[in-house]
């Protein structure tokens, strides 16, 4: 899973920032992400959020060249608003695109190492299920959820991931252009494993970084039954596809384990 070619330096860069009802959450959020790191770009994109999140992005836009905001007509899900961002900022001529959550718990002070690992990586995930990567205040309900989601996944894919369902990544321009778009379905947050999965299958790098998740103060998680289901339900037509292929090889005497 490694190239041998140098990847092209990386000078434009772009976090993407979906929110849905993060009114409390977003300015803290900008402030510290334009002071952490204020060579970057942010993409706030906001489905509509009747709390008035795009109006307060709006007046973060106002005052500061560096933040736009995409103003979306309505709730689509997490995938969704992603892919509208991610079409927007490549055809803006970024060379990295970074995921990062409104609400805090993914802290920008994380962003150095993650961008430093895309030197030499495709994707790099912030990843909470790798030494030295932590969770905190989630109950152990929503880790249980993690952790399960992310063992299923392996179990399911053989990914060689730790934690695919992360929301909290880099991705180069040209890994996004490889990989292709158009064919994405996913609505919610199972998007995350699918393009790792389209990113590794790819033949791409992924990498993991730690990070420490913190878990939100501010407003709710949109996490729901119907996101949850969703993930489950992809995850096993994915793994069901992936498994029948790898056994339909291995009938015919071909070389199976280097299918993923
Ligand atoms: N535009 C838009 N549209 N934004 C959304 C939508 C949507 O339909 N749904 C959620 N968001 C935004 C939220 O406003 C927040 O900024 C971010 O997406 C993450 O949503 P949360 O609801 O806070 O997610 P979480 O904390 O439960 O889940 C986190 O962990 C998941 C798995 O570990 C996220 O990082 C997920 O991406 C990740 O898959
Ligand atoms: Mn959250």
């Amino acid at each position: 899973m490694t190239r041998s070619d140098p990847r092209a330096p990386i000078s434009r860069v772009v976090v993407l920032v979906p929110t849905y009802n993060e009114r409390d959450s977003l300015p803290r959020l900008l402030e510290q992400l334009r002071a952490e790191v204020p060579f970057v770009d942010v993409l706030v994109i906001d489905d509509n959020s009747p709390d008035g999140t795009g109006e307060v992005a709006d007046a973060f836009a106002g005052t500061d060249p560096q933040i736009r905001v995409l103003h979306r007509a309505g709730k689509e899900g997490l995938g969704r608003a992603y892919l509208h961002g991610f079409r927007w900022a490549l055809e803006q001529g970024y060379d990295a695109l970074v995921e990062m959550d409104a609400d805090g718990s993914h802290q920008p002070k994380h962003l150095h190492a993650i961008l430093a690992a895309l030197d030499d990586a495709d994707l790099v995930i912030g990843s909470r299920w790798v030494r030295g990567g932590a969770v905190q205040n989630w109950p152990l309900s929503r880790k249980a959820l993690s952790v399960g989601g992310n063992l299923y996944t392996r179990m399911l894919l053989g990914m060689p991931v730790n934690d695919a369902t992360a929301g909290y990544r880099a991705y180069r321009a040209t890994t996004l252009e490889t990989i292709g778009l158009d064919q994405v379905a996913s609505q919610g947050y199972c998007f995350q494993v699918d393009l790792t999965v389209r990113t590794v299958r790819a033949g791409l790098t992924v990498k993991e970084v730690p990070i420490t998740f913190v878990e939100r103060d501010l407003g709710a998680s949109k996490m729901s039954k119907d996101i949850a289901r969703e993930s489950l339900k992809r995850i096993t037509e994915w793994g069901l596809a992936h498994r029948t292929g790898q056994a339909r090889d291995l009938l015919v005497g071909r070389e199976h384990w280097h299918r993923l």
